[in-house]
């Protein structure tokens, strides 16, 4: 599938990002029906079994509509990550999302069943080494992203991107209306990347209390932070708080992806993610719902553009 094929069969030009233990086959399915892109984390399935499963349902509920994997790179020596990437040249998405490390090799194996690959970017050298191996798009994830985040304005890195690559860019970082999808697309995006909103969805496996907070904190209760899950995320308060810990006095990261969490605490599980955009979501509602919601937002967003 070319990228301009992958436009074409959107109703929207949104992802529904993979989001860790949030994202799964309910909501892709959901997400794509809606005429969005869904996408889910590999390893949101508890073994590659359980995901040939997950991806056998998605291929059968969606039959012609386009999804994507997302496979987190770092550690390709591991069985698991092998294991997985065997399963999805099988498979053959038509999408693989790929994030934290060097994509190349995933790239030669997507390529080789006509696959497409899009890397998540935060800065412009790591945008380049993700061209010099091959991606087919890049994903800029900026400031106030949920999950890992970026640092980066989003008009600063679309506009500088854009000085040396024409290919497709996905922008990710606080977006969950329709006229910020207006906006992205103006700034130079192909695509919107949206998490946090879909967290908030009927279709997500977010608990109930993990919905509720998302329903309740706002974006000055988003605290960014490396000590949670040992790179620069984030994470709600109220979420570390119920986990027991003072979010202005979380204990030092020992490394990279080595947080200090007092036993038996497990970011993501009991630590909750969420980005800026918190602070527009309202409820949890079926995806489809958010997806007629984000139309309407873009199309008014579109008239009213045309009399600036
Ligand atoms: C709870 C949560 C978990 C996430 N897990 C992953 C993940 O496993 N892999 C990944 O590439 N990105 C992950 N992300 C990042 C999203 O894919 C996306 O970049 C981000 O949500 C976009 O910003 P937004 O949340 O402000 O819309 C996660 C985000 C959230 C909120």
């Amino acid at each position: 599938m070319t990228f301009d094929d992958l436009k074409a069969r959107l109703r929207l030009p949104v992802v529904a990002a993979p989001m860790f233990l949030v994202s799964g086959p309910d909501l892709v399915i959901a997400a794509g029906c809606a005429g969005i892109l869904g996408a889910f984390p590999a390893l949101n399935a508890r073994s590659t079994d359980e995901l040939r499963e997950w991806l056998g349902r998605i291929e059968g509920a969606l039959a012609d509509f386009p999804y994507a994997v997302n496979l987190i790179v770092q550690g390709t020596g591991s069985p698991r990550y092998l294991d997985d990437l065997a399963l999805i040249q099988a498979v053959k998405p038509p999408v693989v999302i790929t994030s934290v490390g060097q994509p190349a090799e995933a790239v030669a194996r997507v390529h080789a069943f006509g696959g497409l690959v899009f890397h998540d970017v935060t800065t412009v050298r790591h945008a380049r080494k993700a061209i010099e191996a091959g991606v087919d798009g890049l994903i800029l994830v900026t400031a106030g992203a949920g999950g890992h985040t970026g640092v980066a304005n989003p008009f600063a890195f679309v506009s500088q991107l854009r000085e040396f690559w024409n290919g497709p860019i996905l922008l990710g970082g606080g977006i969950s209306d329709g006229r910020g999808v207006l906006a992205a697309r103006a700034l130079g995006a192909d695509l919107v990347y949206m998490g946090t909103r879909f967290a908030a969805s009927r279709e997500s496996l977010a608990s109930d209390a993990y919905k509720q907070l998302l329903v309740s904190e706002t974006m000055a209760d988003v605290v960014t932070t490396e000590r949670v899950s040992g790179l620069p995320a984030n994470f709600l308060r109220g979420s570390i708080a119920r986990a027991g810990l003072d979010p202005d006095a979380l204990p030092e990261r020992l490394g990279v992806f080595k947080p200090d969490l007092p036993e038996g605490l497990k970011p993501w599980r009991d630590i909750w993610s969420g980005g800026h955009g918190v602070g527009s979501i309202v409820d949890a509602p079926p995806v489809a719902e958010i997806v007629e919601r984000l139309v309407a937002g873009y199309d008014a967003a579109r008239a009213a553009a045309k009399a600036l």
